[in-house]
Formats: C-alpha cells, sequence, structure tokens
C-alpha cells in the first residue's frame, strides 16, 4: 500500500519525507487555504515546492467546475510539473474532464467520492486515483471501511486499472482498515502517519531493555 501525506505544509511534508516511507501528496483549495499561499503565482510555486520534496505523484485540485474551466486549469497545473496529478471533483463536468485527461495521458484524481457507484463511473471514466472519504463518511454514521470493499470488489471484477486512494483519513485504525481490504493508496494527516508508530508496550520496552543494559554495562 502506498502513503501519501494529505497536506499543503511543506515542514510536514519534508518530515514525512524524512521518514522514508512517503509515496506522494494529496491537496486541496481548504489545505491550501490553510497555508496561506495566495494568488496564481504563488499557487503554481508552492505545488512546484512540494515536487521538489517529493518523488511520487502530487495531487493539485482544480477550482473551475465547468469542463472548460477544469480542462484548461487542469492543463496549466499538468505542465507545471510530470509528477501533477490533476484533482477532480465527481460531477458531470468532472467526470468528462477525466475522460478528457485520460485521453492525453494526464493523471487524474476524483475526489469528493462517497459511493461505490460515484467510484465506479470514475473507473469507467478512466480516472488514475479515485479519492473516497472515509472520515466524513464515518462522521455521519456510515461504515466508510464497507464502500472501501465494495469498490476494491467492482474494480477487481472488471479489471479497473484506477487505484483506490482513501482520503479524509483521521486515525491509524483508518490506515489499517484499508490496508486489511486493499486499498492502493491511503492519504493521512502527518499526525496518523506518526500514530502507527506509538504502542505504549514498545516505549515501556524500550525503557527496560536500556535499563537493563546500562546496570550492566556502565553500572556507575
Ligand atoms: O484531501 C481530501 C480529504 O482528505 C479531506 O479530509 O479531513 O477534510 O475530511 P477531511
Amino acid at each position: 500500500m502506498k502513503f501519501f501525506i494529505d497536506t499543503a505544509n511543506l515542514a510536514q511534508i519534508r518530515e514525512a519525507q524524512e521518514l522514508g516511507i512517503l509515496d506522494g501528496v494529496t491537496t486541496n483549495p481548504s489545505l491550501m487555504a490553510k497555508e496561506g499561499i495566495k494568488g496564481d503565482k504563488n499557487i503554481m510555486g508552492h505545488y512546484a515546492d512540494i515536487c521538489d520534496i517529493v518523488e511520487g505523484d502530487v495531487s493539485a485540485e482544480v477550482i473551475s467546475t465547468d469542463f472548460e474551466g477544469m480542462k484548461e486549469e487542469g492543463g496549466r497545473l499538468a505542465r507545471l510539473h510530470e509528477q501533477i496529478v490533476v484533482k477532480v471533483p465527481m460531477t458531470f463536468e468532472g467526470i468528462k474532464t477525466i475522460r478528457y485527461f485520460g485521453e492525453k495521458g494526464i493523471k487524474t484524481n476524483c475526489t469528493l467520492v462517497f459511493s461505490a457507484g460515484q467510484a465506479l463511473l470514475a473507473a469507467k471514466a478512466g480516472a488514475t486515483y479515485v479519492s473516497p472519504f472515509l472520515g466524513r463518511l464515518d462522521d455521519m454514521s456510515t461504515d466508510s471501511s464497507q464502500l472501501i470493499a465494495e469498490m476494491r470488489m467492482i474494480y477487481d471484477n472488471y479489471g479497473y486499472n484506477t487505484k483506490i486512494l482513501a482520503a479524509s483519513i483521521r486515525h491509524t485504525m483508518h490506515i489499517v482498515n484499508c490496508a486489511k481490504i486493499g486499498a492502493d493508496v491511503v492519504t493521512a494527516p502527518l499526525s496518523a502517519l506518526k500514530g502507527l508508530i506509538s504502542h505504549t508496550l514498545t516505549d515501556i520496552g524500550l525503557a527496560k531493555f536500556l535499563e537493563d543494559y546500562k546496570r550492566v554495562i556502565d553500572p556507575s
């Protein structure tokens, strides 16, 4: 399973990269706004900075909602850097855009996916990635694991190459559940990625090892 980080924060992207497990980055307009990046030039520059830090795919989302606008904006994003994946919303115009970019060999990430039907349509249109939002479904008392399992079954039934990119990850169990079901990628905040490291028994065990070693090797 690939690990992406879901942030536009350069320091956090660097930290995940230093850990050596990072395969890519996803951003969205809310995450870009959180970093206070304004203006087309700065936004493009920020995406380029992200691409300089990581080696894998970097999702950059269009903010146009019509086909012509998404085509123009997505084209500019794709030309910016070979690592850029054009992130497009799950709408009628978005599906047309995904098909258009697919035919041009430009990678896409279909975002805001909440049902198996939407996931099927995005794969049929040729999306490179499809992003189901787990946390937002769970927030509404809907089992997000069920959606990942349905998507896995549908994509495997027909051999779709579209990758399941589980998004809106809130905690470590989302990541573990995705791995158990067979999502291709999870994109998570740094806190959830680092959360996988922690276990109280690891901390207790390490403290005991060091204490025992010190007692024998350096008894002073
Ligand atoms: O990038 C899309 C997604 O990961 C958003 O997550 O936490 O805002 O639901 P969240």
